[in-house]
């Protein structure tokens, strides 16, 4: 294990910063590049916050499950037997291969390395060879459970035993999703992005945040929507991004037959994003994966009202992929570089109190709450 920032770090990462949104700088640098502090949001914020796994869909029939890599470790989530959702450790009891690959449909969990066998609740049941042994019963051995969630129309997992229930720790949130999505659990999956980003993950999270840069960075985006009805609100562990879509013709993509009229976006601590851009109804995800200190994965899944997009979807698929996500990319990863050169600590936040796109608060309450679980993790 990497070693972990000193008592000193700890103790100055904070420095700059102000709950005051009009008087503060970003985080410092440092949180950024060092893999000390990547190795503390690996350990401190993923493995102890609510991580999106998938759509309801995937988990819906007894048998069927999906396995993730959260914080680098593997974990399986099931439906079981009698219907209740079970995530766990994908990790044997006996000598610690993996059990289950990918996702799919199973009856029982066997593994792969010497075919000890477990029920779909982790409970070990079949262990080959085993009847001499002394002291040894499968009724005492199964996999360890993580929690799991199913919230508005997607599973989460937290893997920290004592973390509060999403719906519990998230306020409105859920109650804004069905409020624009009313349809969230019908929509059906209808394509994947991938992409491997040079870039620290909180950098791909700050860029998420504000539109700020949306003049200068994505002019087709200024079209697709209406900047001056562009309003973020942050609220305890998540914020909402709304716009109405643009009135005028846009060089994005095709809006003309939109039903949702709505750019609907939330981003939820730490990592996951929901958008709902104009069109037709549907649900992109943007899961955001920190793999190193300048080294980030994201999916961006499609939810749809069909599993074949149409027409203006396959344009908006398009569009994002090849000009917004384009222009996202170069963005955070020449940030990345620029927090690598000794020309930088930390920036001043910009903030509107009228709580438009083109403001940074979000940013600022993203930091906050980073610091928060810093100065939670602190020696
Ligand atoms: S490691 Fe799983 S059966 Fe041996
Ligand atoms: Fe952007």
């Amino acid at each position: 294990m990497r070693d972990l920032p000193s008592k000193d770090q700890f103790k100055r990462i904070s420095e700059g910063f102000s709950p005051d949104p009009f008087n503060t700088n970003s985080l410092k640098a440092e949180a950024y590049v060092d893999p000390a502090w990547n190795q503390v949001d690996l350990n401190e914020i993923i493995a102890k916050t609510w991580q999106w796994v998938c759509h309801v869909e995937k988990l819906r029939t007894p048998g069927s499950f999906v396995t993730v890599e959260i914080a680098g470790r593997s974990i399986a989530v099931v439906r079981d037997r009698e219907g209740e959702l079970r995530a766990f450790y994908n990790v044997c009891k006996h000598r610690a291969h993996h059990l289950l690959t990918g996702e799919g449909q199973t009856t029982r969990i066997m593994c792969p390395y010497h075919a000890w066998v477990y029920k779909l609740d982790g409970q070990l049941v079949r262990a080959p060879e085993t009847e001499s042994l002394t002291n040894f019963n499968t009724r005492d051995i199964c996999l360890d459970q993580v929690q799991v969630e199913e919230f508005a129309g997607f599973i989460y997992v937290n893997l920290d035993p004592s973390a509060r229930p999403l719906r519990e720790v998230s306020g409105e949130l859920e109650t804004e999703i069905r409020h624009w999505a009313p349809d969230i659990e019908k929509l059906t999956f209808g394509h994947r992005l991938t992409y491997d980003i040079k870039s620290n993950w909180k950098n791909v999270v700050d860029n998420f945040l504000e539109c700020y840069h949306c003049p200068t960075a994505h002019k087709d985006f200024c079209d697709l929507v209406d900047m001056d009805t562009y309003k973020v609100t942050t609220y305890g562990i998540y914020s909402s991004h709304m716009a109405e879509a643009g009135k005028g013709t846009n060089t994005a993509y095709n809006v003309s037959n939109a039903t949702v009229r709505t750019h609907a976006v939330w981003w939820l601590w730490p990592t996951t994003c929901l958008m709902r851009y104009p069109g037709r109804s549907s649900m992109i995800v943007l899961n955001i994966i920190p793999i190193g200190p300048d080294r980030t994965l994201e999916t961006y899944d499609f939810f749809l009202e069909t599993p074949e997009p149409d027409e203006a979807e396959l344009e908006a698929i398009r569009y994002l992929d090849q000009v917004l996500q384009r222009e996202d990319i170069d963005i955070v990863e020449s940030v990345q570089r620029g927090m690598s050169t000794p020309a930088f600590t930390q920036g001043r936040i910009v903030h509107d109190p009228s709580g438009s796109g083109k403001s940074e608060h979000a940013v600022h309450h993203f930091h906050g709450l980073v610091l928060d679980a810093y100065a939670k993790a602190a020696p």
